[in-house]
């Protein structure tokens, strides 16, 4: 596991790519494998225009990555340029894929019944495998068999659809976020290669910025901000911790609604953020935790819900007995949302029988699956 440093994320597309070829490379160093040419599975997790299955243009950046020059290019080729511009190993990328894709496929090398891959962590997306003669954009279209279609999810709401859901504090968060809203997305035409600078018509990626980790915790500062200011909450008192954007960290969240009763942990953190909360504050803090995240996971299986229940209709029929697999740190670590979120799904889609499976490291595995069938099939 490397984590990508926030200047390689701001940056430029070449910094981003040289850092991700540079943990390869430690990678293979500490595997003893440098002198091998293997073939490489790549998970990219951002909305691409998907070419080939080792050619995607990425069409936008979401949370809060913003390299320049990536937009508009193939970044398979921008990870090929990065690795030969180090020169000290080769790699054959031969497969490009999202990150629900690649949790879906290695969920289904366990359970043949999943068709449906989901994250809800950093960010929040879907795909699921559709019916062929659905899938309009592709050759085939009419014949059997299915396709899996990754959603983009996220992005849902960025003709409006969701104004009459969104509060002023999301209203907030978007606007303060590195990938604001206030353009529509177009369609970016290629530019390989690299580099066209940002800015760039972008996504604001609304559905995803009120279910995501990325800003649970920034929402509920909001809230706790606008209570403080209003006299509500902390008599008033706003430190300066506070008032910073970033400050409540989405685990915060996590954190406070995991308090066992005691009020410790809430006691804890809103003395690091600089407060000095009474017992009703910690509980009005809880509360405030409570109904960003509940919006969270009602929202996010509503998105689901409506998937399945899409999926049973074009199956033509009455009841769809379907595994999900699921990944991402909200899922996993929030110790509220999984149940909430079940339950939402199968109150919405009650003729659909849904098994959800956690993932894990699936959206490593599963580009490794892909990648190994891909270059057995081009053998
Ligand atoms: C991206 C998706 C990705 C999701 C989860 C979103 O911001 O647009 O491609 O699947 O995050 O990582």
């Amino acid at each position: 596991m490397y984590s990508i440093p926030e200047d390689a994320m701001t940056g430029t597309a070449e910094m981003l790519f040289d850092f991700i070829a540079e943990c390869i490379s430690d990678f293979l160093a500490s595997q003893d494998l440098k002198h091998k040419k293997l073939p490489l599975g790549f998970t990219f997790s951002f909305p691409v225009r998907h070419e080939d299955i080792d050619k995607g243009i990425l069409l936008n950046w979401t949370k809060g990555f913003t390299a320049s020059g990536a937009e508009g290019n193939n970044v398979v080729d921008l990870l090929r340029d990065a690795i030969k511009r180090r020169g000290d190993f080769e790699m054959d990328v031969v497969a490009m894929v999202n990150d629900t894709v690649a949790t879906m496929v290695s969920c289904h090398y366990e359970d043949h019944r999943c068709e449906v891959g989901m994250i809800v962590g950093t960010g929040c997306n879907a795909c699921y495998m559709e019916e062929m003669s659905r899938v309009e954009l592709v050759e085939g279209e009419g014949e059997g068999g299915r396709m899996c279609v990754n959603t983009e999810w996220g992005a849902f709401g960025d003709s409006g659809e969701l104004e009459d859901f969104r509060l002023e504090y999301d209203r907030k968060v978007d606007e303060a976020s590195l990938n604001p809203g206030q353009q529509l997305p177009k369609p970016v035409k290629p530019t390989v290669p690299h580099c066209r600078p940002n800015p760039t018509p972008c996504s604001p990626h609304r559905y995803e910025k009120l279910i995501s980790g990325k800003y649970l915790g920034e929402q509920v500062r909001l809230v706790l901000l606008k209570l403080a200011n209003e006299k509500l909450l902390f008599g008033g008192e706003v430190s300066e911790q506070l008032q910073t954007r970033g400050s409540f960290d989405t685990c915060f969240v996590s954190q406070i609604e995991g308090d066992s009763g005691d009020r410790k942990q809430i006691y804890n953190i809103l003395w690091k953020l600089g407060l000095r909360p009474s017992a009703l504050d910690c509980d009005i803090v809880r509360l405030a935790c409570e109904g960003v995240s509940t919006r969270a996971a009602r929202l996010c299986g509503a998105g689901l819900a409506a998937i399945i229940d899409c999926m049973r209709e074009h199956r033509g029929q009455g009841e769809l007995e379907i595994t999900v697999g699921v990944d991402g740190s909200v899922y996993k670590l929030h110790p509220c949302f999984k149940d909430k979120f079940h339950k939402t799904v199968r109150d919405l889609a009650p003729r659909c029988d849904i098994t959800f499976i956690q993932s894990e490291e699936g959206s490593g595995r599963g580009a490794a699956l892909i990648s190994a069938v891909a270059s057995k099939m081009a053998s």
